[in-house]
Parts: C-alpha cells; structure tokens; sequence
C-alpha cells in the first residue's frame, strides 16, 4: 500500500517541555490508524502539526510523498487533510447547509449571491451517499450532538479531503451514536479515504482500526497492526504495566439507614419551557453509590444541574443532611458539604485562562488555609497543586502555566482532585471518567470506591453504563426525565437496564 502521510523526526516543544519526541509515522493510503496513550502523551499536538494548528519544532511532514509546511488549517485542506475536533466549532444558528457552505461559498461562484436550491440539493445527495442522516436545513441548535458531529465531517467531505482526523470522536455520544459513528468512519474507508482516530476505548480499538500507534511521553512506544495485537496488549503498552479493565468493587461496605440526601417531587422547565424533569423523588443512604443511568437526553444532565446549583427547580424540594438546599448556589452546597465533578469540565468546572494553581482551589477559594486578611497565601495554594499532580499523576508540561495549555484528561483530573480534597460528605460526579485513560479511569474509580468505603455518598451521572453497573450500589434509571425503574447492578441483566433505558417498565412490558 503507498504511504499517504509519513512523519520524519516530527518534534513539539513547548518551552523546554518535549510534547512530541521525534515521531515518524507512516500512514497507509486507505487505512484506518488509531493513535492511542495516555493523557498529556502528545496525541493532540501530534495532530494539530498535521493539520496545520501548530507549528513543529523540528522534522518533516509528507504528504503523498512531498514534503508539506502546514502554515495553517487551509494548507493541510488543501492537501487533503481535514480534521474533526472535540469541541465543534459550527455556528449554532445557522443551518446544517449553511454551516458546511461557510467559508467556501464565495469562492466557488463568481458571483456574490448562491444558488440556494442547487446547494442544499448538493449538500443532501453528500449525505445521502455518505448514510449521514441530516436534513441540511435543520438549525444546528436544534439537532443532536452526534448529528452536529456529522456535520463536521460532512464539512470536511464537502472540502473534499480524502484523509480525516478525528480526535476523541467518541467521547462525547452516546452508546447507539458510537455505533453509527463507527459504521460512518467504515464507510469512508470503503470510498477510499484514510482515517486517523484518537480515541481512549479500546472497543472502538478493536472494532475500527487497522493498525495502531501508541505514544507515550511524546514518544511512539508502539507500532502495530490490529491482528497482531489485543486490547490488554495495548493497555499494557500505553501505561507501561498490566492494567484491570473491570472495576474490583467487593460492596462489602455498610450502607446505612439514615437518608442523606432527598430529592422530592422535583419539576423543572428548560429555556424554552418544557418540562425536562418531571416529579422525581429520590433518596440517598449515607454510604451509597447511587447511580444514575439512562440514554443522554432524558433529563440527567438537567437533574445534576439542578442538585449543583447551577439550574432552577419549578416545585419541589432537595434535602441534604435534614437542611433544605433546595436552589442553593454552588458555592454554598459545597460549604455544605456537596463536592461537584461537572459534566462540562471547560464551562463549569475550570477556568480554561486562569493558572493551574488558581483552579485547584477554585470554589473554595476562600478557605481559612489559603485567605487570611482577605490576602491569599500563595506558597500554600502552590503547595496544594502540588499535592495534587503528584497524588493524581497529573501530567502537565508547565505547573506554572495555564490549566488551558493541559490535555482533557489531565484538565479532569484536577477538578476530581480538587473536590475529593475538600472532604465532602456527597459527591455529585458527572461523567467523572469522560476523556481520560484506562490507567486513569482505573486510578477514578479506586478514588470513588475509596470514598464511598470511608463511609461517604456519592451520586453518579455516567453515560457509560459499565461504569454504572460497576460502581453503584443501586441504580435508578431516567426515561423523558421521569424515573422508569430502580435495580441493584447485581441482580439485573444488561438486556433489563437496557429496556428500562428505552422507556419500557419490567411489568408492563409496553412503552411508557
Ligand atoms: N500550548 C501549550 N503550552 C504548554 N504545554 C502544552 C500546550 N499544549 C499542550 N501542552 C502539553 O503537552 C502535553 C501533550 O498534550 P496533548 O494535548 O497533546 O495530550 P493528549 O495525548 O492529547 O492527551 P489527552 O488524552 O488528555 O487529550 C501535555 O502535557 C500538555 O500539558
Ligand atoms: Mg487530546
């Protein structure tokens, strides 16, 4: 097969930190390459030089063959290359064909106005050829994550580049939009385009690559194809030790009587008036896990919004230990004794220009510790960074710097550090686990158990349901944000959680 892009000695420094070490890849036309490892190992630098987002310190990137400088995103599309990012970065009032018009439109006629009809017409027979599945006038605020992500590619597609990045595609869908994310990307394959994936699930792995590269450090640590490799291979190689993909939860701890935390007849309107949640009532023992699961969309998110203070409830009433909390601002819940893992780590839980320090005591910045005559201490708030990278194994190239120069997984760990430091007595985590690595994730998840064992409660918001099911100590299950079943993760299968996912109760057997 001919080599579509080849690295030579590529190299990233920031300041003396080396993000990527001389890396030479070669990457076959057609193919579908993972880039694995773990977080802060140099993925995304590695392909921001690719598409032209950073400039490389040192070494050469060839494109079929010819060397290419990547000044700018123009340059890689021009040769091909386009990129899907984490976070989109499409218009969300615009419409789907507006959206993969923007940027190109005035170029390709030579006049200023364009031809409306022939364009959506253009843009429909790209989706339909690609099994997309958008309707290319549909307002982008009014469509779903993993359609805003089809429009990304079809941005692309639409640019005609015939190699395609992608850069933790995954993390933020669903389990049923990873499927057709992953049939997608085959798809692209089988017209001929060559993918390049980053993702942190080895699943996705397994399932799409062809072969795999694993950093380390900045540096390729590995190089292999997908048949002569398997997932504790990679696992092995990415973290440099043998890694436990399932959670070691014994549940021998004791959950007790007395009710924590209460949540009764709780209705709450979004934005635009409708009803997301719809008379819940809960409660937490203290001592539990209680999970929360259920297909995104169906009111989680908006639930832990309201227990965090960062939404109002219509009616009803929240309890923590006896005292109504019921609409109390962050920052007092955690006075209180709620620590908070957002579900948007960049929106609500960092500040992305404010200092590394400064964000590991954020929301409780004004301990007695660290402010005293309204001065902050900080040799002490260095001190606790500190503690805090080395008891998480926070990986970041300049502690003095920005939390915004850090990577998305290593950004998620400060927060859990952050609030598990602080001794709550509740922990409301929110996709806790959401871009970080397997020897991370593993780490997490011994922290929760950690703090449920001492006797502490948690309520936790995942997407994932493995993490759930392993996790929890019961688990209630969301549908059109109301409760539609209660289960013990030990008693119930995955086809039942499933069935109660999708609206249909145990008993009745019918749609709710
Ligand atoms: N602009 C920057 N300034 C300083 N350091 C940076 C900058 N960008 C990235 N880094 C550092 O380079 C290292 C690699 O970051 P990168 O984002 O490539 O990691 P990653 O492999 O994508 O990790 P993740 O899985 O968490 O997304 C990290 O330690 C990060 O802190
Ligand atoms: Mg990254």
């Amino acid at each position: 097969m001919k080599s579509i892009i080849q690295t030579v000695n590529l190299t990233r420094k920031f300041g003396d930190f080396v993000a990527n070490n001389n890396i030479s890849l070669d990457i076959k036309e057609g193919e579908i390459r993972c880039i694995v490892g773990e977080n802060g190992a140099g993925k995304s630098t590695l392909m921001n030089m690719l598409y032209g987002l950073l400039a490389p310190s040192s070494g050469q990137i060839l494109i079929r063959g010819q060397e290419v400088k990547m000044n700018s995103p123009l340059t890689a599309i021009g040769v091909g290359i386009g990129m899907v990012h984490q976070h989109f970065k499409l218009v969300s009032s615009l419409t789907v064909y507006e959206n993969i018009l923007l940027g190109v439109e005035i170029k390709k006629k030579n006049s200023l106005l364009i031809d409306r009809k022939e364009e959506i017409k253009k843009v429909a027979k790209m989706i339909e050829d690609n099994h997309l599945q958008l309707n290319p006038t549909d307002k982008i605020e009014d469509i779903s994550i993993g359609e805003r992500q089809r429009v990304e590619i079809l941005k692309m597609l639409y640019r005609n580049v015939d190699i395609l990045i992608l850069d933790e595609p995954t993390a933020v869908l669903t389990p049923k939009e990873v499927d057709d994310l992953i049939a997608t990307l085959k798809l692209l394959k089988k017209q001929g385009k060559t993918i390049i994936v980053i993702t942190h699930k080895l699943r996705e792995v397994m399932e799409l690559a062809d072969s795999i590269t694993v950093l380390k450090h900045g540096n390729v640590v590995g190089d292999v194809l997908k048949e002569d490799t398997d997932e504790k291979d990679i696992a092995r190689m990415m973290v440099g030790r043998d890694v436990c993909l399932t959670v070691q939860n014994d549940r021998k701890h004791t959950i007790e009587d007395e009710i924590i935390y209460q949540v009764d007849n709780l209705n709450v309107l979004n934005d635009e008036g409708k009803k997301v949640i719809n008379n819940i009532s809960f409660n937490v023992h203290k001592g539990e896990i209680l999970g929360i699961a259920g297909v995104e969309g169906n009111g989680q998110s908006e639930l832990i919004k309201v227990l965090t203070g960062l939404m109002e409830i219509e009616s009803g009433k929240v309890s923590f230990c006896g005292k109504d909390v019921t609409n109390w601002w962050p920052k007092d819940l955690r006075k209180k004794g709620i620590g908070i893992i957002p579900e948007d780590r960049y929106a609500t839980g960092l500040c992305k220009e404010m200092s590394v320090s400064d964000n590991c005591i954020a929301g409780y910045h004004d301990n007695k510790e660290i402010l005293k005559y309204g001065l902050y201490n900080s040799k002490k708030i260095d001190e606790i960074r500190d503690k805090y990278i080395k008891e998480f194994d926070i990986r970041l190239g300049d502690k003095r710097g920005v939390i915004g120069n850090l990577s998305g997984g290593n950004a998620q760990k400060v927060i859990i550090a952050r609030e598990l430091a602080s001794n709550p007595k509740i922990l409301m985590a929110c996709q806790p686990t959401r871009g970080v690595d397997i020897g991370s994730i593993e780490f997490i998840h011994k922290e929760i158990l950690k703090f449920r064992d001492q006797g502490n409660t948690v309520i936790l918001v995942s997407s994932e349901l493995s993490e759930i099911m392993s996790l929890s100590d019961r688990v209630i299950v969301m549908y059109k944000g109301q409760i539609t079943g209660e289960i013990s993760p030990t008693e119930v299968s995955t086809v039942e959680i499933g069935l109660l996912m999708a609206g249909i109760k145990k008993e009745d057997g019918n749609e709710n």
